[in-house]
């Protein structure tokens, strides 16, 4: 059995009795029908099952009706026969409806024995969540995913959006499982931040100062705040508790008369600034010197979301050696491409005493590791995956699990493609050293030239982040990016510059500010490390595995300029 407890499906052996799943009334039809036996060897049980119905039919004039059960375990149906002495009929046939109930396996009659290995043929109805056919949003009918992106509640029902969901489960246990087995140590990094990582600017801010001066804004409509003459009452006030308390010390009164006389001046106190501070608030966004005043921000300076945990995952890297991240990233990038979203999922590992040679044989590794652990622990869902949608998808898994992959310096890559223009090829954008590669002149490397993963290094440091380590060149960065077919850059990572006053340097040459940067330095002013990083984003590798189109599709709640339901 696999550590999280689900029998890959070729290894399921055949066993007298199927096991209830753990903490849920019910057995998963994965553990019924992904048997080698297609769950024949379990005739004769009597098991409850619990899922919704794809798809149901009253048969023989109304006397039994067929149900197609999915519980979201597999992509196959466990077939149900119900007959109508147990259960009014209707109410089972509509697609959507949930179903637990309880029953006999039993081989279909021979000449059905075709289509279904085993049904289950209900003796007792242990609940229903009826769906009304005239309203349920997703009709047996094929839809597309475009369509179910309007339904982000209701997709993970269909077979493709369950299957995509299993595919992303097993790659994140395969992510963990690599680098548990390698000595890397998980390290949760922020969510929000007060650096900007990759400094492009492309940040969600964190702020409660919009939601304040609307709540303001509100209170001052409700209750009016106090007028000057109202402040200057209260002022006079103060003044006359004060020269009441003055006097009778100065009288030398009685003691008790003397702290009664205190009390109501500090009452008076009290009250002035209570009115003071509702006569200071006002409306809007709190502003200093013309600018917005973050003082008064919850965190009294400027947040965002991060866009990669990479700055902070290095002070554990430089500690504790080898490490990783993995965990929501935001990107504010008005892209509207099948390979951008605002909010996606980045695994980055951080390693000590490595350089960007070792970063590059991890990245390697790590995405064959990936490739070769679906062919192991989803090929039932893979296959369906390209049945419906790519049929190549099995082979590039098997392909890139087996293959060495092609490195290249950034220099070599432009001369292959500036050879390509020259014979022919045509690219939108113009190919000359210097320019940022774009989305076709990887395709062009990783689909067209290659037909594998390559791997592109020593990128001109022009375009590439402050924190890649300048080579002795002085012209590029050991920087690199995975490229594979499909989908581009899936990968993008380096070595990280350790010397301080070059890191400085790079920075103020970006035009960034040092002061949010300050901790980052002290990481290379008291016992500085070579060491190296790269960041994988998690929804690219399952278009790459899957051979899905669009990134929307393989996130549970996608992101996108426009557009974030739920
Ligand atoms: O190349 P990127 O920007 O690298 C970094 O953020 C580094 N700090 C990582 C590191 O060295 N620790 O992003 C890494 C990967 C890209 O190669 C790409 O796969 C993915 O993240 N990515 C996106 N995925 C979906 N939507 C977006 N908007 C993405 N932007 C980057
Ligand atoms: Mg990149």
């Amino acid at each position: 059995m696999a550590d999280n407890g689900v029998l890959p499906v070729d290894k399921l052996t055949i066993s007298e009795t199927v096991k209830e799943a753990e903490f849920s009334q019910r057995v998963l039809v994965r553990s019924i029908l992904g048997r080698p036996d297609g769950g024949a060897g379990l005739a004769g049980q009597t098991l409850k099952v619990g899922g919704w119905v794809k798809k149901g039919r009253e048969q023989g004039k109304g006397s039994f009706a067929f149900l197609e059960l999915n519980d979201g375990s597999c992509t196959a149906n466990l077939q149900l026969i119900i007959y109508s002495d147990v259960a009014p009929l209707g109410q089972f046939t509509p697609t959507g409806t949930s179903l637990h109930v309880e029953g006999v396996l039993q081989m279909p009659p021979a000449d059905k024995q075709g289509k279904q290995s085993i049904e289950l043929k209900v003796s007792k109805v242990l609940d229903v969540g009826a769906a009304d056919p005239a309203k349920y949003p997703l009709p047996k009918t094929r839809l597309t995913l475009e369509f179910l992106r309007d339904y982000v509640h209701l997709r993970p029902r269909t077979n493709t959006i369950s299957a995509i969901a299993r595919i992303r489960n097993a790659l994140a246990y395969a992510t963990h499982t690599f680098f548990q087995k390698h000595g890397f140590l998980y390290v949760h990094t922020p969510i929000i931040t007060t650096s900007d990582c990759e400094g492009a600017g492309e940040m969600f801010q964190v702020t409660t100062l919009i939601n304040d001066s609307e709540k303001l804004e509100k209170e001052l409509l409700k209750n009016p705040p106090p007028s000057q003459e109202d402040v200057d009452a209260a002022r006079a006030a103060v003044k006359e508790k004060g020269g009441i308390v003055a006097k009778l010390k100065s009288d030398k009164a009685d003691k008790s008369a003397i702290t009664v006389a205190v009390a109501e001046l500090t009452k008076a106190k009290e009250t002035l600034s209570k009115i003071e501070e509702r006569f200071n608030q006002k409306p809007g966004i709190p502003k200093k010197d013309g600018k917005v005043d973050y003082s008064q921000d919850f965190f009294a300076r400027q947040a965002f979301l991060t866009v990669s945990g990479q700055l902070q995952v290095e002070t554990f890297a430089c500690a504790l050696s080898s490490v990783y991240t993995f965990g929501p990233t935001f990107r504010a990038e008005h892209s509207h491409t099948s390979r951008h979203l605002a909010e996606f999922w980045m695994v980055e590992p951080e390693i000590a005493f490595a350089d960007i040679e070792d970063d590059m044989k991890c990245a390697e590794a790590y995405v064959r590791f990936m490739c070769q652990w679906l062919l192991d622990n989803c090929l039932d869902d893979m296959e369906f995956i390209a049945e419906k949608f790519d049929e190549h998808a099995i082979n590039r898994l098997k392909m890139v699990a087996s293959t060495n992959f092609v490195r290249l310096t950034y220099t070599e890559a432009v001369t292959i493609l500036e050879e390509a223009v020259s014979k022919g090829h045509q690219f939108e954008n113009k190919v000359e050293w210097g320019i940022d590669l774009a989305s076709e002149h990887e395709k062009y490397l990783t689909e067209t030239k290659f037909e594998s993963p390559v791997i592109v290094y020593n990128y001109p440091k022009g375009i590439k982040a402050f924190y890649m380590k300048v080579n002795p060149d002085n012209k590029t960065v050991a920087a690199m990016d995975v490229l594979v077919p499909k989908v581009g850059e899936l990968i993008g990572g380096s070595q990280r510059e350790e010397n301080y006053e070059v890191i400085k340097e790079r920075i103020l040459e970006m035009g960034l500010p040092l002061e949010p940067y300050e901790w980052y330095l002290d990481l290379r002013r008291y016992g500085t490390v070579k060491h190296s990083g790269f960041g994988l984003g998690f929804e690219r590798m399952i278009l790459f595995a899957t051979g899905i189109d669009n990134i929307r599709d393989v996130i549970p709640f996608p992101r996108f300029p426009g557009r974030a339901d739920l």
